[in-house]
């Protein structure tokens, strides 16, 4: 299995370009099926998860096509993926699919818009929490589906002459019920209204799509989107939005090691919350045309106080990052994870790394220390093992992060990216 091999101690200077969102790039993918003409993604991320949901989407009858090949001065821009869903030969989405990536249980909205029926694996628990799926059940039927559960699978069925548009309220906001109900809506019977619904730019970056593909749809980005269903939609071309989340990882893994660099294409309207905590614990922060640069030259960290919440709030995806970052700042530092209640597996691989933490309930409480040692660690979803690699950025000696196909899954050339500012990384293979 491979592992990423770090030795840290090395200031990051250059720039780094940043990929299309994984978070974004996989609804949009979902949206293709949809409609029977092509929908063309650019500035999609080459991630493990696109991989596999090109796979589960061509099991539904999609044709996948990539277009063009990577340049070679040009190894960091992202795929051309056209999806033509023509006809869907299968509206089943079986568990040994479903069960390795959350998001692909998402195609459960636009089968049952679209065919009237789903039969759709429940996605089950997983490393951060429990994450179950009644939102999006309630939603569906809200929308006058008839859902029934057997043997671990959620069977849909639309009624009649297909789903209706109602009003949708979400008890709290989620990103995925809300993607589904969005795609479901587009193709129901008259107006479908979302309360409470997620504000993320991933939402805006879908609504966007759809709305080139023929969709009416008001609101996305506030909490309460209205969506006039159409009988049809169409092919369309758009591009993936820049990755909020790999912009944060690597802002603070500059913050940690010192140094500049230039996240090229980042967009810092994105992230506000997070770039807010970085300038006030002291990191230079600065949007130019070609993205955001980042800096830390000389002086030390300000403890961090964060809450993790909806966007915009501080996101849970980067709560993992900025815990090993707060590991090193002077004093004592705190972290509050509010959205999955099992999301501090980092911990206690960061505390072999040196950090001082103390975890009770959902706070944890960091007191900086002058400095992290190197050593195997490993970690068991994606943000937790990044933060690990950061951590390992800016520790003494040499750190191994096992089970990196975690990373593969969000972080398009990892090792590459942070290698070329001058970090000593490598992939270990075998
Ligand atoms: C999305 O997950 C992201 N995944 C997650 O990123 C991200 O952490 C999360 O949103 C929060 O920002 C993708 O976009 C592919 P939610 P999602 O539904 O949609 C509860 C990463 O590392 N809830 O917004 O699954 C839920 O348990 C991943 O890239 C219900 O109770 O998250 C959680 O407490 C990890 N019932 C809260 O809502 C439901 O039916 C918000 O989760 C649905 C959700």
């Amino acid at each position: 299995m491979d592992r990423i091999r770090i030795v840290g101690g090395a200031r990051l200077n250059g720039r780094i370009p940043i990929s299309g969102a994984k978070n974004a790039a996989l609804p949009l993918m979902i949206a293709s099926l949809l409609t029977a003409e092509t929908l063309t993604l650019d500035n999609v991320p080459r991630l493990a998860d696109v991989t596999l949901l090109k796979r589960i989407l061509g099991n539904h009858g999609v044709d996948v096509a990539v277009a063009g090949k990577r340049a070679e001065q040009d190894a960091f821009a992202g795929e051309t993926v056209k999806l033509t869903a023509g006809e869907i030969v299968d509206t089943l989405a079986p568990y040994d699919l479903v069960s390795r990536m959350r998001a692909s249980f998402w195609v459960i909205g636009p089968l049952l818009a679209r065919m009237g029926e789903a039969k759709v694996s429940l996605p089950g628990g997983c490393a951060i929490g429990t994450r179950p799926v009644d939102f999006f059940l309630d939603g569906l039927k809200a929308l006058g589906a008839t859902i029934e559960i057997e043997a671990g699978y959620v069977i849909a069925q639309a009624p009649a002459g297909g789903l209706k548009g109602a009003r949708v309220s979400f008890p709290k906001a989620s990103v995925g019920a809300t993607h589904v109900i969005l795609m479901a809506a587009t193709l129901a019977e008259g107006e479908t209204v979302i309360e409470n619904a997620a504000r993320e730019p991933e939402i805006v970056d879908l609504a966007d799509c759809l709305t080139k593909m023929g969709a009416k749809i008001e609101g996305a980005g506030t909490s309460t989107i209205r969506v006039q269903g159409v009988a049809r939609l169409h092919g369309a071309r758009h591009s993936v939005l820049p990755d909020r989340i790999e912009t944060g990882t690597y802002a603070i893994a500059v913050a940690m090691t010192g140094g500049e660099v230039l996240l090229e294409g980042a967009r810092r309207d994105l992230l506000d919350a997070a770039f807010d905590v970085l300038v006030e614990a002291g990191v230079e922060v600065e949007t130019t045309n070609e993205g955001v640069r980042v800096a830390r030259n000389g002086h030390g960290l300000a403890p961090m106080n964060v809450v993790t919440a909806p966007y915009p709030g501080f996101p849970t995806d980067l709560q993992a990052q900025l815990m090993a970052l707060a590991a090193r700042a002077g004093g004592s530092s705190s972290i509050t994870e509010t959205i999955f209640e099992n999301r501090f597996m980092h911990v206690q691989e960061l505390v072999r790394l040196g950090a001082k933490i103390h975890l009770e309930g959902d706070v944890a409480t960091i007191e900086g220390v002058d400095k992290l040692t190197g050593a195997p660690v490993m970690a068991t979803d994606l943000r937790a093992s990044v933060s690990l690699v950061i951590a390992g950025l800016a520790a003494e000696g040499e750190t191994i992060v096992n089970r990196v196909y975690h990373l593969d899954r969000g972080f398009e050339r990892l090792e590459a990216k942070l290698s070329q500012c001058g970090a000593t990384i490598e992939r270990l293979t075998g």
